[in-house]
């Protein structure tokens, strides 16, 4: 190898090694980045009701899209119209530090849907469930999302929403 191709070579294998330390740098997260949660569209969304649930610890804001509020003010939701989503906020509990008494929410735990589309979901009562990760909204394939409305069918004459509108 002539010199000036080992310096090629030596300036190819520095600036690889730069490029490559960049990337294992930018991918290095704080404990603070990654205890921040990303939260989806739902963070502009109007309050349906809260839960609370005591064996699993966790504090819950049920939350509603346009349509989904539109339809609770109306108290047409027997069914829920098409275009309607439910987002379900969970919270681990926490104690304020300053006021001990009271339980708010801690670190976010995770974020469910429910999406009424009578067509594309006829078979889960209209409704598609899916979760919100890093932002994004994900539908769950039939087989998970009948797992989910197993469990809601108990409030079929309730279009198959445990949530009671709590602001009327
Ligand atoms: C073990 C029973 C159970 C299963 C399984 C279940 N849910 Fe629920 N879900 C509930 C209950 C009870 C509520 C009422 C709100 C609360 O207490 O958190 C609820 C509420 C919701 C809500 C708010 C609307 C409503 O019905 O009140 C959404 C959205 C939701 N669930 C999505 C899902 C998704 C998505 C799945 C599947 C990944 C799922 N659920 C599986 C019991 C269940």
């Amino acid at each position: 190898m002539k010199k000036s191709q080992n310096l090629k070579l030596g300036l190819f294998l520095f600036a690889g090694c730069l490029f490559l330390s960049a990337t294992l740098f930018a991918e290095t997260k704080t404990p603070a980045d990654t205890a921040k949660p990303v939260h989806g569209e739902y963070i502009d969304w109007r309050l349906l009701a809260v839960s609370h649930r005591e064996d699993k610890k966790t504090l819950r804001a049920i939350l509603g899209n346009d349509t989904a509020i539109a339809a609770a003010r109306k108290e047409q939701t027997k069914p829920w119209p098409d275009g309607s989503v439910l987002a379900k906020v969970v919270w681990k509990e926490s104690t304020h530090p300053n006021w001990p008494q009271a339980i708010v929410p801690g670190e976010f735990a995770s974020a469910e849907a429910m999406v009424k589309d009578g067509k594309k979901y006829a078979n889960t009562g209209g409704w598609g469930f899916g979760h919100w990760e890093g932002g994004k909204l994900i539908m769950h394939e039939e087989a998970k999302a009948k797992e989910c409305f197993a469990c809601h069918m108990p409030m079929k004459d309730n279009d198959y929403v445990y949530t009671f509108n709590a602001l009327k």
